[in-house]
């Protein structure tokens, strides 16, 4: 049911066409005078106003509309009358319900035969819902951004930390190599003394294959290529329990299906990132590590008994660490959630679907 006021004889056809038009909106719309008042409304302005049809007819947006809002409407009608021209306008105004909602308004004059607005036709559409999609869009591009430049300072910090260790450790033990080979060639003579320049070269040898070794191992460990996942994790796991004194516990799949280089490298380093948090963050005294391969793919959890944490830091924006793992993860088609209890640890679950893990091309990481 339409409103109209009550037409006069000479404007009952153009009326009759008016409410056929405005019928078939499923926006509220609305035709007025130039002096605002309300002449045909459609039913969609009618339930947004909330006012019964004889409420609105006649009247001008200061008598419909609460607060602020009326003077507003009859401000942008002036702006309309005045320029003679289309409006359009994006606003945030309390919706049907009362809560704030986006609108984006449309509102054309109408012009008689002697070129003066006679009145002003208009429509407001609810574009909340884009509105909210555009937000989320421009956080996600923040986050992408910032996710982008934590990585490069990873990066960055990690080629400073592989300098610093070529440079302090390989360089100074093959300098001192150097230097106990030339001096051997001084010590001709005493067969005693060259036995333990010698032995004391290769001491200093096997340091520097060590150092190498942990160094390579720490950029990408041979295991996970060589060996796969489950041993790649329990070595990660028995270093981490020498380094923090936390103990672990680990459950690896009875007959271990193969996963694809992809998915390896993604879940070590995930287990890598949550252990580090683990010792960094969580006071806990035991973590435990289980693997699972199944005919729907491969999961992962990593659990602490430590403090547990805030759950809305799991989403957080500032937690890169966190975004990092979820996005390894995204890339595979999988899932990863974070559960915790405060003062009852927090653990990270992963699980990537079996046809997109076998799908993958590999590659490293
Ligand atoms: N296992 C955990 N126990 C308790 N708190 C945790 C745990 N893991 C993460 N957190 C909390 O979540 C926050 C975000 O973790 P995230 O890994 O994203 O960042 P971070 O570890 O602080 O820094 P980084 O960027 O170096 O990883 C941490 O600062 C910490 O407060
Ligand atoms: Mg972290």
């Amino acid at each position: 049911m339409l409103g109209a006021m009550e037409p006069s004889a000479t404007s009952l056809t153009q009326a009759a066409l008016q409410q056929a038009i405005l019928h078939h909106i499923p926006d509220p719309a609305w035709l007025k005078d130039s002096a605002s008042r309300y002449i045909l409304v459609n039913e969609a302005f009618i339930a947004a106003a909330g006012l019964p049809v004889e409420a609105i007819l006649g009247r001008t947006p200061r008598d419909v509309w609460p607060g602020q809002w009326g003077e507003h409407f009859m401000e942008t009608d002036r702006n309309v009358v005045e320029k003679g021209s289309r409006l359009r306008f994006e606003e945030e105004r309390p919706g049907p319900s009362g809560d704030l909602r986006w609108f984006d308004t449309v509102k054309t004059p109408l012009f008689d035969g002697q070129g003066s607005v006679m009145g002003i036709v208009g429509i407001s559409r609810d574009i909340t819902d884009r509105k909210e999609m555009e937000q989320r869009l421009r956080e996600s591009r923040t986050q992408l951004r910032e996710l982008s430049a934590y990585l490069q300072t990873v990066r960055e910090e990690e080629r400073s930390r592989i300098s610093r260790e070529l440079h302090d450790e390989l360089g100074q033990s093959l300098t001192a190599i150097q230097l106990g080979l030339g001096s051997l060639e001084e010590r001709h003579g005493d067969p005693a003394v060259w036995r333990e320049a010698l032995a004391e070269l290769q001491r200093l040898t096997r340091d520097t294959v060590t150092s190498m070794q942990r160094l390579a191992s720490d950029l990408r460990p041979p295991l996970l290529d060589d060996l796969g996942l489950p041993a790649a994790i329990e070595w990660l796991l028995t270093t981490f329990t020498q380094r923090t004194r936390v103990d672990h516990t680990l459950h690896l799949p009875e007959t271990p299906a193969g996963c694809d280089a992809d998915t390896s490298t993604a879940l070590f380093r995930i287990v890598q990132e949550a252990l580090t948090n683990v010792s960094r963050h969580s006071l806990a005294t035991h973590v435990t590590v289980s693997l699972q391969a199944g005919a729907d793919g491969t999961r992962l959890s990593v659990a602490d008994n430590g403090k547990g944490m805030d759950e809305r830091l799991a989403t957080a924006p500032s937690s890169l660490g966190l975004i990092g793992m979820r996005e390894r993860t995204l890339m595979l088609g999988g899932h990863l959630a974070i559960r915790s209890t405060p003062g009852a640890g927090t653990t990270v679950d992963v699980h990537i679907p079996a046809n997109l893990a076998q799908a993958q091309p590999s590659s490293s990481a």
